[in-house]
């Protein structure tokens, strides 16, 4: 059942700055914060496993460090191949000092 899960603190994740949180369920999701928008994708590149937390930054879009794939962090959608299927995203929420994902 999905739900809102609480992922860390806020002051965890200072502006322009990445952070790599597993879930309770075992989930491993990538939470960015760019100029205080909270953004929260899997962290694996569905075309060969690359760990998308290594890869640059660029305005809202993130780059796998492997072989240069392109995702939205907003979206989850894939913007340049090889990689052809998006990633997972999830709403993220500000809940006092906390930041909350919903997750499956
Ligand atoms: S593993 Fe991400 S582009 Fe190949």
């Amino acid at each position: 059942m999905s739900q809102w899960q609480d992922l860390c603190a806020l002051d965890e994740l200072k502006h322009n700055a990445r952070k790599v949180i597993t879930t309770t369920n075992g989930l491993e999701l990538l939470l960015v914060n760019i100029e205080g928008e909270i953004l929260a994708v899997e962290n694996l590149c569905p075309h060969d496993n690359g760990q998308l937390h290594e890869g640059p930054i660029e305005g809202t879009d993130i780059i796998c460090p492997r072989h240069g794939a392109r995702f939205c962090l907003r979206t989850g959608e894939v913007l340049a191949p090889p990689a052809t299927e998006d990633i997972d995203n999830f709403p993220t929420r500000v809940n006092g000092d906390r930041i909350e994902a919903f997750l499956p």
